[in-house]
């Protein structure tokens, strides 16, 4: 998808502290429709608790959130993904004991609070068109992630990359119009993260999901291939913002990740 002008996600100066740890120290940025915004920074920078606030978590002390324009400071997390804010967890976050579609259904069904329609032959107008329509995006998300070999399969029995896989359907089965990824390629092997990274820019580009995706990563090479703009964080403080080649060489950077300066040079492509 063509980055477009429209401010879609906005948060504004963000404050968040747990006790004496300030995780969020005056985080403000800007997401453009049709945008891979990533986040980076070294651990305990404040990444997750920054997801955690955009997704409604996480009530910062002080700062806004506005989505499409409209403040959603106050919404709660299910409230959000009804408005179109998906997100993966960084600890996946899954029902091990059921099988991948039901994971996908019931992801939907505990986010949207619309309810798992069951095949009632009373069913209204609505509620098939619901059922109808639920299938299709099912099936469109079986399609993209290249699931539907495990598609009845239990997920706990399935290896951690495929879980992964199966947290990302998840997420995607809200039809979202901003998805949030913590951390989406942590643990995977090398394919399975070239996988992974073109599920993302397919999320992204293809015209049926033009999807806006925030991401949080720590493989720089992905990070820095994939992004139109990244911002950097660092102890809770935003240290640099911009396109992936001016990031790279910012100094403020270079020296939060001293000792790791060389994963900034990696590229795949
Ligand atoms: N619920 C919480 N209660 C107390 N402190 C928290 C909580 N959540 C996060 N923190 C603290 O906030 C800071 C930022 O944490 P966060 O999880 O956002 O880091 P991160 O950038 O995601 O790191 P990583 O790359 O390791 O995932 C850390 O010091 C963490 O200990
Ligand atoms: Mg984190």
């Amino acid at each position: 998808m063509a980055v477009t002008d429209e401010v879609q996600l906005q948060v504004k100066n963000i404050y968040m502290a747990f006790g004496g740890v300030q995780a969020l120290m005056d985080i403000s940025l800007e997401v453009k429709k049709g945008e891979i915004f990533s986040i980076i920074g070294p651990n305990g920078a404040g990444k997750t608790v920054l997801l955690n606030c955009i997704n409604g978590l996480y009530h910062p002390q002080r700062g806004q959130i506005y989505f499409e324009g409209k403040e959603i400071s106050k919404l709660k997390p299910h409230h959000r993904a009804e408005i179109g804010i998906s997100r993966t967890f960084q600890k996946i976050e899954l029902f091990k004991g059921t099988s991948v579609l039901d994971n996908i259904r019931l992801g939907r069904h505990i986010h949207l609070k619309s309810g798992l329609i069951s095949g009632s032959i009373y069913l209204g107008k609505t509620a098939r068109e619901e059922i109808e329509h639920r299938d299709f995006i099912e099936k469109e998300i079986i399609d993209l992630l290249e699931i539907e070999h495990i598609r009845d399969k239990v997920v706990g029995m399935l290896p951690y990359g495929l879980q992964k896989r199966v947290e990302l359907a998840r997420a995607l089965a809200l039809n979202p119009k901003v998805i949030l990824l913590d951390e989406p390629l942590a643990g995977l092997n090398l394919e399975e993260v070239e996988d992974m990274a073109r599920f993302i820019l397919d999320i992204n580009e293809e015209e049926r999901w033009q999807t806006t995706c925030v991401l949080v990563e720590h493989d720089m090479g992905v990070v820095m291939d994939i992004s139109h703009r990244v911002m950097a964080l660092n102890f809770g403080e935003k240290i640099a913002e911009g396109t992936p080649t001016e990031i790279q060489k910012n100094p403020n950077v270079i020296k939060a990740y001293l000792g790791e300066v060389e994963d900034l040079y990696v590229t795949r492509r």
